[in-house]
């Protein structure tokens, strides 16, 4: 696992790098049309003061490289904040511009964007819209329309977009974790219990990692898949419950870092499909398994790398930029939400990275329009995604509680900060329910919910700031106030000072589908020097405390702890600080 960040700089740069890849999202109807562009404008959701659009407009003239679309409401709608488009009000009228990264529309292509906004009254679809001054869209004799808005399609409904009937997955459930019980991993049970003091965290829930191939069938006669999901149901009884399984062993696994390499070349693709995910689903589509809530875990880290890491940035690997090039991140991804959202009862939620890395809006959008590619190409649909996960085995807190991103200190936000960097949020559940937001808006189901790894993001003991800092300085103010002690956020391997975080709760908050622990408390990171395996796993720098850094993490010391084994293997003195410094404290 490799965790990673894209300053100011190498995020502006990555703007410039991907300008051109608007999203296209599907050019339903719009092939033999003589009208040059159609709107699509959908409330998305609705409530008595508020509402969430997302709006989609396809070309149909020829190529843009910028646009505008202008409409006017009928009533008081005011909007309030926006995502994929630079919009400004003036009284009734709106212009949504393109942003830097989404300007380039070709003939036939599509862009959306998004909003929420405030309204009361009725809150009727604009009769008009425009596109460069030209009227789109009046198509409202053609025929099975449909939809009160005629010339606008979707009316309110929470239709998805992008091909093929309703918006709904099967006998699943909305959020599979209310109330059931979450699977314990009696193998980092027994690991957790055996550590003094460890008896009284060994009942948590932990993810399941299927990190090679071996894994399926169980590593060195510990425990396969099908004994986990056989020790599951004994677990389970009468009630419901929820399995965690991290999907973890894509070509050319953990392109940015070294630590969390893996068994499969970047051209393995056949055989990720053939040896991997399909055994993996085989097992899990036994009928005997159809009463567990499987929740998968996607490929942590891979979609982000993409995003940030794969060209045109400071942060570039070379490693990423073949994974780019080959394709065969994203279409081992979308292999794997087809093949495994099949199965009635798979929840598959994808990583989205942790706010350090992907909280900058030029960083966010990108990755937005990257998930959303992957989730409808090569068979995949958005019917496949049951939610996202962010911080999976990352530190960065649920909240920061001593500050927040609208704070100013002698006139300077928080913003200005070198620790914030410009970045949009300061933690974790702040940045996962305004992605879900933007997911939606860019096409995912609207019932798609979050989780947040908790498991090492607690940030007690003796060195947890009890208020916020001083008002002497932003700087002094942000580091004085911020309970994450890492040296630098873009810190990822085995952190100084860490503690355990929330314990895995069920819906904590509004779109957040449970705080999950899935990095299992006490494995490792990666090791601090190179250790020879027969597990593709490399030596990553990040993990010597004695390393200056590199690009993602801003040439920072690493703040990771001495003497820690590969990655994925018991570190007891972690495990043993992970306690010491829990929060909420263990009692
Ligand atoms: C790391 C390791 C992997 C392990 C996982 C959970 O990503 O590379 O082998 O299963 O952490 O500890």
């Amino acid at each position: 696992m490799s965790h990673t960040r894209t300053s100011l700089l190498a995020a502006l740069t990555l703007v410039a790098g991907l300008s051109g890849t608007a999203l296209v999202v599907g050019q339903a109807g719009a092939a033999t049309s003589a009208v040059p562009c159609t709107v699509d404008y959908r409330i998305q959701s609705q409530w008595d003061t508020g509402f969430t659009a997302a709006v989609t407009i396809t070309n149909n003239a020829a190529a843009k490289s910028a646009w505008s679309v202008k409409w006017s409401y009928a009533g008081n709608q005011k909007i309030t904040n926006f995502w994929n488009s630079k919009i400004s009000q003036n009284g009734a009228d709106v212009t949504a511009a393109n942003e830097s990264y989404n300007g380039a529309l070709a003939s036939g292509g599509s862009v959306s964007f998004g909003f929420n906004g405030s309204y009361s009254g009725t809150n009727s679809v604009p009769a008009t819209f425009t596109l460069d001054g030209v009227t789109c869209n009046v198509d409202s004799g053609g025929g099975t329309g449909g939809g009160s808005g005629g010339d606008t399609g979707g009316g309110t409904g929470g239709g998805t977009g992008g091909g093929g009937g309703g918006g709904d997955t099967g006998n699943r459930v909305d959020n599979p974790y209310v109330g059931a019980k979450v699977y314990v991993n009696p193998e980092w049970s027994a690991k957790a219990a055996a550590e003094p003091g460890g008896s009284r965290i060994a009942d948590q829930p932990t993810a399941v990692w299927l990190d090679r191939i071996a894994a399926i069938n169980g590593v060195n006669g510990g425990m396969g898949l099908r004994a986990h999901l056989d020790e599951a149901l004994k677990q389970k009884g009468s009630g419901d419950l929820v399995v965690q399984l991290v999907i973890y062993d894509l070509p050319g696994r953990d392109c940015a870092a070294l630590a969390s390499n893996g068994e499969l070349g970047p051209n393995d693709l056949d055989k990720y499909k053939s040896q991997y995910i399909d055994p993996i689903a085989a097992v899990i589509s036994d009928p005997k398994y159809a009463g567990l809530r499987i929740a998968t875990v996607i490929e942590p880290d891979s979609l982000p790398n993409l995003v940030t890491n794969a060209g045109g940035t400071p942060t570039t690997t070379d490693a990423c930029v073949t994974m780019k090039s080959n394709g065969n991140y994203e279409k081992g991804v979308s292999y794997a939400l087809d093949k495994l959202g099949a199965i009635p009862n798979v929840y598959n939620y994808i990583d989205a990275g942790h706010h350090g890395w992907l909280g900058w809006d030029s960083n966010l959008g990108p990755a937005v329009q990257e998930f959303a590619k992957v989730a409808t190409s090569n068979g995949a649909s958005v019917n496949d995604v049951a939610g996202f996960i962010v911080n999976t085995a990352n530190y960065s807190p649920v909240k920061e509680p001593n500050f927040k991103i609208t704070d100013t200190v002698n006139g300077q936000t928080v913003r200005q900060s070198k620790w914030v960097d410009w970045n949009q949020y300061v933690d974790e559940q702040s940045f996962a329910q305004a992605m879900r937001d933007k997911l939606v808006a860019a096409g995912f189901n609207s019932g798609i919910g979050m989780l947040i790894d908790t498991s090492r993001n607690g940030w007690g003991g003796s060195a947890r700031p009890t208020g916020p800092g001083p008002q002497t300085s932003v700087d002094d103010y942000v580091n004085g106030s911020r309970i994450d002690r890492r040296i630098h956020a873009g810190n990822w391997c085995n952190q100084s000072g860490a503690g355990l975080g929330q314990r895995p709760t069920a819906a904590p908050a509004a779109g957040i589908d449970a705080y999950v622990w899935v990095k299992p408390p006490g494995e490792s990171d990666g090791s601090s020097s190179a250790v020879s395996n027969d597990e593709g796993k490399g030596f990553d720098r990040m993990c010597d405390p004695t390393y200056g850094g590199n690009a993602r993490n801003g040439n920072n010391p690493t703040g990771a702890l001495p003497n820690a084994p590969l990655a994925g293997h018991w570190f007891s003195a972690q495990f043993q600080q992970l306690m010491q410094n829990a929060y909420p404290p263990l009692s």
